[in-house]
């Protein structure tokens, strides 16, 4: 049985590793994260969620569109559009985002907004 310390240490290190590469991204998000695009990505988010005020015209007194690539572009630049789905203000109705989504419109920021 002196041999069983060689036949953990590995299993222990595999276990480790593999806690601490989950840790810093959400949990259920996929790692792809620098593939994530605003057509595949982000506007079906929008589109099914913020757009029934957010239309162009906006109506419900939203006070700008989120129809197009360059306007979902300047209101998270411009108008802190993630701080307001994280702290739940927008949508004003109806269920927050999901962490999972929230993650999605943070990667897309981290990558540049790829279109
Ligand atoms: C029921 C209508 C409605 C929906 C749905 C809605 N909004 Fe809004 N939104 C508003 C209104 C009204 C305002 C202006 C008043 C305010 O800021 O609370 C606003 C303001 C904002 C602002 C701040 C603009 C500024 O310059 O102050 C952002 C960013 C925003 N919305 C993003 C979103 C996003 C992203 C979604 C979808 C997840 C969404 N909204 C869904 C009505 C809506």
């Amino acid at each position: 049985m002196k041999n069983s310390k060689f036949f953990l240490l590995p299993l222990l290190m595999i276990f480790l590793y593999s806690c601490s590469s989950d840790s810093d991204d959400d949990p259920g998000s996929n790692p792809g994260n620098n593939d994530v695009t605003y057509t595949q990505n982000v506007k079906p988010i929008i589109d099914s969620r913020c757009i029934s005020c957010h239309s162009n015209p906006p109506v419900n007194n939203a006070p700008m569109p989120l129809v197009t690539y360059n306007n979902v572009r300047s209101a998270v630049t411009g108008r802190d559009l993630i701080g307001s789905v994280e702290s739940g203000a927008m949508p004003p109705a109806g269920a927050d985002l999901t962490n999972a989504q929230i993650q999605i419109l943070k990667d897309w920021q981290d990558g540049g907004f790829k279109e």
